[in-house]
């Protein structure tokens, strides 16, 4: 029977980590080796990841791996991807290969345009405050670049702003879109302080009340784009291709799969986001939220097959990654990624992250029109089985090997194959 604890612990969040780990250690009764753990902080500081969030006990480790082969826009890159998950890495590295034969991919430039929603509510005339906005569009931009004059003079900034009209439950509302080009941040800060600062002035020219002043994380007016050309013979011939493409049409017409075809685009883009420091969460809310915008939720990406055969494959998708600002710089590890990732723009990282979802969507939809997923999960997988199984590091490969080959990936089986391994030396 598990332990029953006490979750209310007053003023955790005011005491030092060490103690913090301490208290936890005895409500849970933690060993030894759990604490020491919970003390390795890897290449941060205590008092760095102190600062990142609160109630801090420790600091939590993933692989990161590099993708090969990627050239985009002629120019060619080693992709940094935090991921669990196996076959991952292997799978876009591969796609990016057949896709290198024709030239790589392809992606659009984007500007970092981003928006920030006002919510204003009990207003008596509609049409009159949406003349008072737009008759004052030049006196509000002015307002929200003064928040931030330096962004201003690098060419950025706020400069446009749409007006939608809700109709709600609780009435009808002025939802305002303040369009800001936030260069190379992510951008939900300085959006969030330029919709806090206008917003008495709207007030005050409106009459309505105005509560939510919040970036959208449906950033459409940063959508990137990226096609390339996979090659016929490398996908494994022309039974692929056609697998490919039925699977495309799957995902077409049921949301139930296009949500899976999604998850496989995601693996590859949120592992560099969250490689680059980046906010893995507003990326996904935002790729998913623009699969549903023609009202049934479709795949973020297309497929036609050329005259030759070859599969061409386009991506499109909202991707608002900063260069700088949050964890990019703050990071160690997400400083050496784009590093390694060798960028210098946002809009240059949102090109790169769009070509590796398309590949991680090609590497997928090939494995599972061919051998199926499960055969390149379970090379890894049968090793860590193995390890848990207590294998002998000696043995592992031979063990995991014979796992995958018989189709059994368990612990158990892996135990009983030590035993007669075992048997067979004594
Ligand atoms: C697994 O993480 C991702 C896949 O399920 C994607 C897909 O089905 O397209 C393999």
């Amino acid at each position: 029977m598990p332990k029953e604890i006490n979750s209310a612990i007053s003023g955790f969040y005011k005491l030092p980590i060490e103690e913090r780990v301490n208290i936890i250690a005895k409500i849970i009764d933690l060993n030894e080796e759990d604490k020491k753990l919970l003390r390795n902080f890897g290449y941060f500081s205590p008092s760095q990841l102190d600062t990142l969030i609160e109630n801090v006990v420790g600091s939590y480790q993933l692989p990161m791996g590099i993708a090969c082969n990627f050239k985009i826009n002629d120019k060619d890159y080693l992709i940094p991807m935090v991921i669990e998950e196996p076959s991952v890495v292997a799978a876009a590295s591969n796609a990016a290969k057949f896709a290198r034969k024709h030239g790589g991919f392809h992606s659009e430039k984007i500007k970092s345009v981003m928006i920030s929603q006002i919510q204003i509510t009990n207003l008596k005339d509609i049409s009159t405050a949406k003349e008072k906005l737009l008759e004052h569009k030049d006196e509000i931009i002015r307002m929200a670049n003064e928040q931030d004059p330096f962004l201003n003079e690098l060419g950025g900034g706020a400069f446009d702003f749409e007006i939608r009209e809700l109709t709600t439950r609780r009435g009808e509302m002025l939802i305002l879109h303040l369009l800001v080009d936030v260069l190379d941040a992510m951008g939900a800060n300085v959006v969030n302080t330029m919709a806090e600062a206008v917003s008495p002035y709207l007030e005050e020219l409106c009459g309505g009340k105005i509560y939510l002043r919040i970036v959208s994380n449906l950033a459409t007016h940063r959508i990137a784009k990226c096609k390339a050309v996979f090659d016929k013979d490398l996908l494994g011939g022309a039974e692929v291709v056609e697998g490919i493409m039925n699977a495309y049409e799957f995902a077409l017409a049921d949301p139930y799969r296009a949500t899976t075809h999604n998850k496989g685009i995601m693996n590859g883009i949120i592992a560099l986001t969250l490689a680059t420091g980046n906010d893995t969460r507003a990326i996904e809310a935002g790729a998913h939220a623009y699969a549903s915008l023609s009202g049934q939720y479709s795949p973020l990406t297309n497929y036609q097959v050329d005259s030759e055969g070859n599969l061409v494959g386009e991506i499109e998708l909202p991707l608002a990654l900063g260069i700088i600002g949050g964890m990019t710089k703050i990071h160690p590890m997400a400083r050496l990624a784009l590093k390694i990732l060798n960028v210098s723009s946002a809009n240059e990282l949102s090109q790169v992250a769009a070509a590796l979802g398309l590949a991680q969507n090609v590497g997928a939809l090939r494995a599972l029109a061919s051998e199926g997923i499960q055969k390149g999960h379970m090379t890894l997988h049968s090793r860590n089985i193995a390890k848990l199984a207590g294998v002998p590091e000696e043995l592992i490969e031979k063990v995991a090997k014979k796992l995958v080959d018989d189709k059994k990936v368990r612990v158990d089986y892996a135990k009983e194959l030590i035993k007669g391994m075992m048997r067979n030396k004594e």
